[in-house]
């Protein structure tokens, strides 16, 4: 998968887990290492950045692996949505992640949140962010491209964009986003958006790709008043257990193999030993044109979308900068 200042392997492990005890997470880490992840996606946000520093440092230092080997994605936090932030978050990450450079940099989210203490966003009572009354796109992409040209990302993207806001940072962009990070799986495919980025030679990497199954759990950890929702049961799918059974292969090896045909790159997320090398265990078998038929059939559209932000953001459908579509 070519991005604009290298390549990104075609599956990534994810670390958007929630609270997690540091150790459960360095074990988690040591293991898609040792399968063979060769891409980690992190973000400020999630609070996982220190304990993969320490984690790579532990690999480096045993000439296991080597920095070049191991493709590391960071993003700026809701809270640096704003051109004066850049800098700061960045060095930030750099520091927890105890690198000099990460090979992607991603702005998280088109809506900037005010910020609390302890660097993290400012919230109400009930959980809710406050949010910021409008973005520059076009002057937070400058401050982006600055961190090329400073060393500090091999490049540079956006995550949870719609392809009007592409649009803008595209019509001012020096150079051109290499990635969009946004929630695709089975149920929500995102067909539209998926061609206008290939068009563009943006990369697409998917987040939540089995359908998120643990999200309540996930979003309660983090705020005890997070509103549950119901969830795409992708994993229980029955078209996708036929498939699986034709392959020999579990429901989310044939919906992660989905995603790497359409030219997406998945970046599940387990704590599982066995499940961190199951998801990585996909090139060894073909989804054929009936498959791939049956599979593009499961598309759900808006209502199969899980991270929309309501939950978190009071009030965030009605700001300008909000990404997503109507049900
Ligand atoms: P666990 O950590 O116990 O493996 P997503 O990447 O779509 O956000 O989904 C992450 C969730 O899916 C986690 O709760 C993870 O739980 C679960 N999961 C990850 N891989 C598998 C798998 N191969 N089979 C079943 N559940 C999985």
């Amino acid at each position: 998968m070519e991005s604009n200042n290298g390549k990104i392997p075609s599956i990534g492990f994810g670390t958007s887990t929630g609270i997690v005890n540091p150790e459960e997470l360095e074990r988690a880490i040591d293991t898609a290492i040792a399968v063979g992840y060769r891409h980690i996606d992190t973000a400020f946000i999630y609070g996982t950045e220190k304990v993969i520093g320490q984690t790579l440092q532990k690999w480096f230092k045993s000439g296991k692996l080597k920095r070049e080997e191991i493709f590391i994605t960071t993003k700026l936090p809701v809270m640096g949505t704003h051109q004066d932030r850049v800098d700061s978050f960045i060095q930030r990450s750099l520091s927890n992640l105890q690198l000099d450079y990460v090979d992607l940099y991603l702005v998280h989210f088109p809506v900037g949140a005010k910020s609390g203490s302890n660097n993290l966003p400012l919230r109400d009572e009930q959980g809710h962010l406050f949010l910021e009354p409008k973005t520059d796109h076009a002057a937070i992409w400058k401050k982006m491209e600055a961190q090329l040209d400073a060393g500090r990302a091999r490049s540079i993207g956006l995550s949870n964009y719609n392809i009007s806001q592409i649009q803008t940072v595209l019509k001012s962009a020096r150079s051109a986003p290499s990635c969009l990070q946004v929630e695709l799986h089975a149920y929500l495919q995102q067909r539209e958006l998926v061609h206008f980025c290939h068009q563009n030679g943006i990369t697409v990497v998917a987040f939540s790709p089995l359908g998120a199954p643990d999200h309540n759990k996930r979003m309660k950890g983090y705020f005890a008043q997070y509103e549950e929702r119901p969830l795409p049961d992708i994993l229980g799918n029955a078209v996708i257990g036929r498939i699986g059974e034709k392959h020999g292969k579990s429901a989310a090896q044939v919906a992660l193999r989905f995603l790497v045909q359409l030219g997406v790159v998945p970046i599940p997320k387990s704590m599982n030993p066995g499940r961190i090398k199951e998801n990585f265990d996909v090139f060894d078998f073909e989804l054929d044109g009936e498959d791939m038929e049956r599979m593009a059939e499961l598309e759900m559209g808006e209502r199969a979308r899980v991270s929309d932000f309501l939950n978190i953001f009071k009030g965030v459908e009605h700001h300008p900068d909000y990404p997503f579509g109507k049900l």
